[in-house]
This record gives C-alpha cells, structure tokens and sequence, in this order.
C-alpha cells in the first residue's frame, strides 16, 4: 500500500511487509548510484535491521555507514547530535547524499534534526520500527531534540523524502513500547474518528495492523497537509501533549515514556473539559477505559500545580497564553487558547 503526503516537498510512504530489506531499491527512485547515506539508528536497533538495509542499499550501489547511539529518551539531545555530525563528516556527507533515519521515534527526530541542519539540510529518509512512529512521528516532519529547559525545544521542520513502513519489525518491539504507540493511536481516535477510536476499543487490531497503521496515518497526513506548519489545524495532534509533555519533563526523560505520558494527559484534559461543561460527559472515563485495555496508565501522582507551572513553559505557549486542545466528545476536538489563570481554573477539576 502507499500513500503520498502532499506538503511543501511531497514525499509517497510505503507500507508493505519486507520493504525493509529492499530500501536500497526505493532509495534508487531518488538518488544515483554512488551516492553516499548515513543510516541513524540506536543500540537495540542497529543488531536487528542495521545490516539488512546497509546491504540492500550497497547492491543498489550507495556507500552507506552506519551511525549508531544509546538507545533511549535521554539520548535525544544536543552531544548525540555533535557526534552525529562528526559521522556525517567522517562519511563524506554532501548535500547530494542523504541519511536514512532507522528506529523509533527518538531516531527519527535526530536523524532528522541533524539532517535538516546538516549543511543546512540533506534529504532523509525515514524507516520507523516502533508502532509510534510507524503511526505518528515518521511523517509529517517535525523534527528535535530536547534541552535541559524542556522536550522538543529545539528543531526544524524538514519532510523525509521517502518513508518505508515494515510492520514485520513490530515483532521486535517490546510489549511496552508497543502499547506505548497505542497511546498516540488512541489520541487520533479522540481529535478525529469516532469509527478509529471503537475500533481500538472493540476489535483486536494487531489482526489488519497494516490497515490500522495506515488509518492512523491517513488522520496524521490530514492534519500536516492542512497546516504543514502548525499554526492551527496540526496543533489538534497535540491533544493530551500540555500536561503529558509537562509529566515527561517532571519524571524525567525516559522515566515515564511518551505515550504514557500523553495518555495521562488526555484523560485530565478531558477531566477539565467535562468540569467546564465544554467536553460531553463520561468522555475521560471513557478514554482511561481504552488505554487500560493496553495497559496504560491512566492517572498520575504529581502536584497538579507543578504540572500547570511546567505545562506554561512548553514551547506551544504564545507569550502568557497556551493553546489547549480540548474534546467536544470522542472525534471532535478543538483549540481552546488559556492564559495561566485560565489553565489554573480548569485544573481545579484534577483536584
Ligand atoms: N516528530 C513527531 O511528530 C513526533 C510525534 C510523536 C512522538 N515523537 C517523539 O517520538 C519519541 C518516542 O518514540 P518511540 O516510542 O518510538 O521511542 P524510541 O525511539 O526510544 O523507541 C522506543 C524503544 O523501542 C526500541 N525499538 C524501536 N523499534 C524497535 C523494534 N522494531 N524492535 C526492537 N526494539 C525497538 C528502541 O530501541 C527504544 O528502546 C519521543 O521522543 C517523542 O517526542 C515525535
């Protein structure tokens, strides 16, 4: 199956079992042979599927070297940057090469920040493993890092130039990191589809995850096509993002993971939207349902008030305000701009 996501530079995604150990092939409808790429991945990744695509890239006649580093949310920041810049350096990486982003979402975020940065940007191409970013962070082109001040602060948007989707490493995943992905499939059923969020509800979706991947993606593209740069529109996919960011940040990186956090962050969010009469009732009991059923945690310990004073600092705040997205029920969500005062008032709910 393919999909094309029509942005500033459009790019097809591919999803089809095996695609993987033919990139070099898919790499060939872009670049010419001789062609030098990085392939990014971490250290659990790099012993599975590293010399699958390094193989298939060189019978397709590129020069690739690998690039791998510590798997993991601490890692996505600025030293690993530096040091991918120095293998970027080592193999030769011109702004007719490209580098191909091997890996979670961790991986793709970086590969892709380095290779927007690059020379001042080199074409990538994004070959997600885990369910989160098959799903969500592989297309789109957001790309970061985080800093000591906060997730994500620092980036670029850049699209890949191609993405390559093989279900089949989902065999690898942990259980953990899988259900972590349905934290983000679980939001896209909240912004937009009724019909996507009963079926993560109702069916076992492992038995078409092909099809499943490929309707989550069609409701990413959506948004990123509307608002390549996320003025309006996109900023929907940040639904759950406010507190769950902030929740990230409190734990520490890596300690609670993303979806998790995200997950935490939509059943408060549509707390306070039921308590302020703007989000139907039964909608957050309805959601902690959901993300039970995949062994998500549904609720967190922390000082409401610390998360309200974290959640100001993230990057989406436009001067005092912060753009919130809330739920009129399960497939409707909309913006809600709230200043401090306004997010402390609806917080009251959490209490
Ligand atoms: N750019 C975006 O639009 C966007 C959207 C959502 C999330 N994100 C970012 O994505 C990151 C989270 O992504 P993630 O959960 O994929 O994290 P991750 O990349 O750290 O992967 C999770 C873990 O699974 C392992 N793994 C991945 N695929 C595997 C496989 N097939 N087999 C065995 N192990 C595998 C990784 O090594 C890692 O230990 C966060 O940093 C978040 O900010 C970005």
């Amino acid at each position: 199956m393919e999909l094309t996501v029509h942005t500033s530079t459009p790019y097809k995604i591919v999803i089809e079992r095996g695609c993987l150990s033919r990139t070099g092939e898919f790499a060939a409808e872009l670049f010419p042979a001789g062609t030098h790429a990085v392939v990014v991945t971490d250290t659990n990744i790099a012993p599975l599927y590293a010399s699958k695509i390094s193989e298939s890239l060189k019978q397709a006649g590129f020069k690739p070297k690998v690039f791998k580093f510590e798997a993991g949310e601490k890692s996505k920041c600025m030293p690993t940057i530096e040091n991918m810049y120095g293998a970027f350096a080592r193999a030769g990486i011109t702004r007719s090469d490209f580098i191909v982003a091997l890996g979670g979402g961790v991986t793709g975020d970086m590969a892709g920040f380095a290779a927007a940065t690059w020379l001042r940007g080199v074409k990538f191409i994004q070959i997600p493993t885990s369910l989160l970013a098959q799903i969500d962070s592989s297309i789109g082109g957001k790309t970061a890092i985080d800093i000591s001040a906060g997730k994500n602060l620092v980036g670029a948007f850049h699209q890949p130039a191609l993405v390559l989707i093989d279900a089949n490493t989902l065999a690898t995943l942990p259980k953990y990191f899988f259900a972590d992905g349905m934290g983000e499939a679980i939001k896209h059923g909240c912004i937009k589809s009724r019909s996507l969020f009963d079926r993560i509800k109702n069916t076992d979706i492992r038995s078409d995850i092909d099809g499943f991947i490929a309707e989550n993606l069609k409701i990413k593209r959506a948004a990123v096509e509307k608002d390549e740069f996320d003025h309006g529109e996109r900023m929907l996919l940040n639904f759950g993002h406010t507190f769950g960011h902030a929740l990230e940040k409190l734990h520490g990186y890596g300690v609670l993971s993303h979806g998790r956090a995200v997950g935490i962050g939509m059943v408060m969010m549509a707390k306070c939207g039921e308590k302020a009469g703007l989000t139907k009732a039964g909608t957050s009991d309805e959601i902690a349902q959901v993300l039970s059923k995949y062994g998500l945690p549904t609720s967190d310990s922390t000082d409401i008030d610390k998360i309200v004073g974290t959640a100001m600092l993230d990057k989406k705040a436009r001067g005092s305000a912060i753009n919130l997205v809330m739920l009129k029920q399960i497939g409707e969500s909309f913006l809600y701009p709230a200043d401090r005062n306004k997010l402390a008032e609806l917080t009251e709910a959490l209490k």
